[in-house]
């Protein structure tokens, strides 16, 4: 089943941070074997922001090519998901005005449901547009993962901003109508509002996204979704990409199917490459996930694709769509791929001090030096005023 009006992703891009931290470095300075982060975790490398990077200035730099792409003339609401909030009352999209020359007549607003809110923002969009056809919803989930240095959460850092144009004929994923969700009130990961790194019961939380994901499945299906064996690819959310794999294997034992390891990977693993590398990225980790399947599998045009979606605390959703036909002319993949491999190697003594600076707010005037080569960077926060510049 489909929705009436056609709705679905239009364009699709991605920014991360101006710095990345191998983690074969971390593992000699913890004294932890590297094949735990490499297999055990399916981790390689996190990115890590310079002193003048945030989410303001990752999303500016997703949303801006697309953007110039398709201007601004049916642009009339933006959403930003993210749990990494730069002020407790301010949207972080309003930053973006002057940056991208927003027009005045959008609607912005910031979401937060830990990882799941970018989800919950595509879901909005498609009642703006079944509302009024004509109208495009700019998403961009944006997030730094940050845990304490030295704690199990650390090498599962990243950071990463994807930014999606939600229209009606969209040229990349039409979405299906059915979705399943699933909620809980959850003690597994959280960040109180005097914390800069999230609070986390590890083991809690992977029982609770798998628990969570078999769920939202199931009531997907009773919503009319589709049947498992019509999906060529499935994407997760990734905290760390051995959970795509985790996670595929647990819902087919829930649903009593076996799967041998190869045919598992063959669905889930094309969209766990720029995780990878990446880290997680919270909220937008999921739409890096579909980034990732789109630049790294064979033609997938009319291909049916299953998304889950899971927020620490916690929400799920399971839901669907088709891939289009031509979607790939609408890619990015050298510019994305450059992106990734243009990131410069932190040492590790820098990498902790660039944490602790994070992880202490500026309380008094603070300006910062250029860190960043990327297109956007915060400059300074004054009386509390941040201020961004386009470099
Ligand atoms: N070689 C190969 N594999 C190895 C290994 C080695 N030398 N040593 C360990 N491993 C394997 C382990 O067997 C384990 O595999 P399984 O998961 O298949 O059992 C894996 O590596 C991880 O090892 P541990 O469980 O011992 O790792 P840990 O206790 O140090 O931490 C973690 C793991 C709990 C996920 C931790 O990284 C963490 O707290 N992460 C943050 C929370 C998180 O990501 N939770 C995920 C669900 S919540 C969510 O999804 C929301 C979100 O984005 C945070």
């Amino acid at each position: 089943m489909i929705n009436a009006v056609s709705i679905g992703i239009h364009d699709i891009a991605f920014a991360t941070t101006h710095y990345v931290l191998d983690l074969d470095d971390l593992a000699r300075h913890r004294g932890v074997d590297p094949a735990k982060y490499h297999l055990g975790l399916g981790q390689d490398a996190m990115s890590i922001p310079a002193a003048d990077e945030d989410i303001v200035t990752m999303a500016a730099a997703a949303a801006a090519p697309i953007l110039q792409l398709h201007g601004t003339d049916n642009l009339r609401t933006v959403l930003l998901a993210t749990e990494t909030a730069v002020d407790q009352s301010k949207a972080a999209a309003l930053y973006l005005h002057p940056l991208l020359n927003l027009p005045s007549t959008t609607r912005i607003v910031e979401l937060k449901q830990a990882c799941y809110a970018a989800t919950a923002a595509l879901q909005f969009a498609i009642g703006l547009i079944t509302r009024n056809p004509a109208d495009q919803v700019l998403i961009i989930a944006a997030d730094i993962a940050r845990y304490d240095l030295d704690s199990p959460g650390e090498p599962t850092q990243g950071a990463a901003a994807v930014a999606m144009l939600v229209t009606a004929d969209p040229a990349i994923l039409q979405l299906d109508s059915p979705s399943g969700v699933y909620s809980d009130d959850i003690m597994d990961f959280w960040r109180p509002n005097h914390r800069s790194t999230a609070v986390v019961d590890g083991e809690l939380s992977v029982r609770t996204y798998l628990t969570a994901t078999s769920q939202a499945w199931a009531d997907y299906r009773n919503n009319g979704g589709r049947q498992l064996d019509e999906f060529s690819a499935f994407c997760y959310h990734l905290p760390y990409t051995a959970m795509a794999r985790k996670a595929h294997k647990h819902l087919l034992e829930t649903l009593g199917i076996e799967w041998p390891n190869d045919r598992i990977a063959a669905v889930v693993d094309a969209g766990t490459r720029y995780n990878r590398t990446i880290g997680n990225s919270y909220t937008a980790s999921l739409y890096l996930s579909l980034l990732s399947l789109l630049d790294h599998s064979s033609e997938l045009s009319g291909r049916a694709v299953a998304f889950f979606s899971y927020g620490s605390g916690c929400v799920s959703e399971c839901f669907s769509g088709t891939i289009r036909p031509g979607y790939r002319q609408h890619l990015r993949t050298a510019d994305n791929q450059h992106q990734i491999a243009a990131r410069t190697p932190i040492s590790y003594p820098r990498y902790r001090a660039v944490h602790t600076e994070h992880a202490n707010p500026c309380i008094a005037d603070c300006y910062f030096d250029q860190d960043t080569a990327g297109p956007y960077r915060l400059t300074e926060i004054v009386n509390d005023k941040r201020r961004y510049q386009k470099i």
